[in-house]
């Protein structure tokens, strides 16, 4: 089954938001697998944005990322990465359509609230910097 790497950043974790999108994704029909409340090192936010490391943004992006808690969770389900995307709305909430978390949540692009991997191969690599395999559980659910 697909497995996607979603956070919710420090801005989220600060406006108690955790619930409400842990709830959002709960109810869509997706299933939490692995969760943890954690402080990222400046050397795992180097990692995992690695791809912005040469924007103008990357040391605005690094710091705020570090600026507090995140809430990193790994999601299963049916075309979790895609649809999980959608969930979550474009980068810019200035472009994220309401309904979406963003869209709901935020209005600048550097506080966000969420992060979620854009494709399977981001999934794989951003949930192995964040969790070890025995972090993260099996499960089958009736409902
Ligand atoms: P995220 O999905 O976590 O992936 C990269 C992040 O870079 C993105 O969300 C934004 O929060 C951030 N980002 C993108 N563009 C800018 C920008 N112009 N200024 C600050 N942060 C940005």
């Amino acid at each position: 089954m697909e497995r996607t790497f979603l956070m919710v950043k420090p801005d989220g974790v600060q406006r108690n938001l955790i619930g409400e999108i842990v709830g959002r994704f709960e109810k869509k029909g997706f299933q939490l697998v692995g969760s943890k409340l954690m402080q990222i090192t400046p050397e795992l936010a180097a990692e995992h944005y690695g791809e912005h490391k040469e924007r103008p943004f990357f040391g605005e992006l690094v710091e705020f990322i570090t600026s507090g808690p995140v809430f990193a969770m790994v999601w299963e389900g049916e075309n979790v990465i895609s649809v999980g995307r959608l969930m979550t709305g474009a980068t810019n909430p200035k472009e994220s359509a309401p309904g979406t978390i963003r869209g709901d949540f935020a209005v600048t692009v550097g506080k966000n609230i969420i992060h979620g991997s854009d494709s399977a191969d981001s999934a794989v690599r951003e949930i192995g910097l964040f969790f070890k395999e025995e972090e993260l559980v099996s499960y089958t659910k009736d409902a």
